[in-house]
């Protein structure tokens, strides 16, 4: 039995929009960003993750860098191949070296038969031999800790890079849920957008999503604010590279009305609660997860919302994976984890 569970790897995998982690062994071993850069002409991979990313927006004619994932779901299924297998091929072990590969790998909450199909292919294709999906929502409360198999209703939102899932949770099962395309990818576009409005300067995505981190915010008023921050871009009009400072009053002005689609939507689904539920909701408040979570105020704001308290996971962006890894120990008893029959 011991010489058996040597050969066996177990991986839990969040396969995100914007991030994918892969806990091994209860460890971190990858947590990358979800991108490849690939060679034009021959179409092998060059690299991925980070590496990856240094290459975004910078590459010429013979390197391409691809996002396969948009909206939480795969869009690209060639590089989100290539992307998974470099990934794993991260972690350093020798895949031929394990007899048993088993994988939980979680999924939005939104995703069709169709998709679930071709995330086993995917995994069948790193030579998994034992895969479940988990739906992300559920992933995320068993991250927090939360007791999903309670008849006790949980209200989970999660803002990743592709999407925002809201969902309640409750005897292991999703009793409700809303989905928007609206999450940290959207926001980092309204800074882009609004540079190039506001101060005819063209700035990148990664600049966006630099000036999101370091001034970003969902409030016009913080009690603890961030300084201004530089920001460096092309002229539209000169052609030449400038710089200016920008404030968070500015950035939350950017982003404020993808952040009333996020309220609205946590608003749905507060109204399609059933009404045993929302009084547990009640008295526990709402979780936020996902890297959105670490937007300055967004608590305090749907807080207000809502007049519900709202708590922030510890660590947002890596509940997801925990959450699989805690699925991933106990696959034998929760009875909410998908496998390939049943799809
Ligand atoms: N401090 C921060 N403030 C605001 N946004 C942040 C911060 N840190 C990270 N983000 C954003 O969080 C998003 C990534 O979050 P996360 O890793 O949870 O997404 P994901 O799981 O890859 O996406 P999805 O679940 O939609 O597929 C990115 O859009 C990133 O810009
Ligand atoms: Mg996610």
């Amino acid at each position: 039995m011991g010489m058996f569970n040597f050969f066996r790897q177990e991986l839990a995998i969040d396969l995100g929009t914007a991030n994918t982690l892969i806990i091994s062994n209860g460890e971190i071993v990858v947590d990358e960003p979800s991108i490849v850069a690939i060679n034009r002409k021959t179409g092998e991979t060059i690299a991925v993750g980070s590496k990856a990313m240094q290459m975004h927006e910078k590459t010429h004619e013979n390197i391409k860098t691809i996002r396969p994932l948009k909206d939480g779901v795969i869009a690209d299924f060639q590089a989100a191949e290539s992307m998974i297998e470099g990934l794993i091929n991260m972690i350093g072990t020798r895949r031929r070296f394990f007899s048993h590969m088993k994988m939980v790998i979680c999924i939005p909450s939104g995703i069709t038969e169709v998709e679930k199909r071709a995330v086993f292919d995917s995994a069948d294709h790193v030579d998994s031999k034992e895969t479940y999906l988990i739906h992300e929502p559920m992933a995320a409360a068993l991250g927090i800790g939360l007791d999903v198999e309670e008849p006790i209703g949980n209200m989970i939102i999660d803002i990743g890079g592709g999407t925002t899932e809201i969902a309640v949770i409750a005897l292991s099962g999703i009793v409700c849920d809303q989905s928007i395309r609206i999450a940290g990818d959207e926001l980092t576009t309204d800074i882009m957008n609004y540079m190039k409005r506001q101060h005819n300067m063209l700035i990148g995505e990664r600049t966006a999503e630099q000036i999101k981190i370091h001034a970003g915010s969902a409030l016009q008023e913080l009690k603890n604010p961030p300084p201004d921050y530089a920001v460096n871009g092309r002229d539209l009009m000169t052609g030449i590279p400038k710089q200016i400072m920008v404030s968070y009053q500015e950035v939350a002005h950017c982003l404020d009305k993808s952040i009333l689609k996020i309220e609205e939507a946590v608003l749905k689904a507060l109204e399609s609660t059933p009404p045993e539920l929302a009084s547990d909701i009640y008295a526990t408040g709402l979780y936020l997860t996902g890297g959105g979570a670490l937007l300055r105020g967004l608590d305090k704001r749907i807080s207000q919302k809502t007049k519900l308290p709202v708590h922030i996971a510890e660590d947002p962006l890596r509940a997801v994976v925990r959450g699989t890894s805690n699925a991933l120990k106990n696959s034998d008893t929760y009875s909410f984890l998908i496998d390939r029959k049943s799809v």
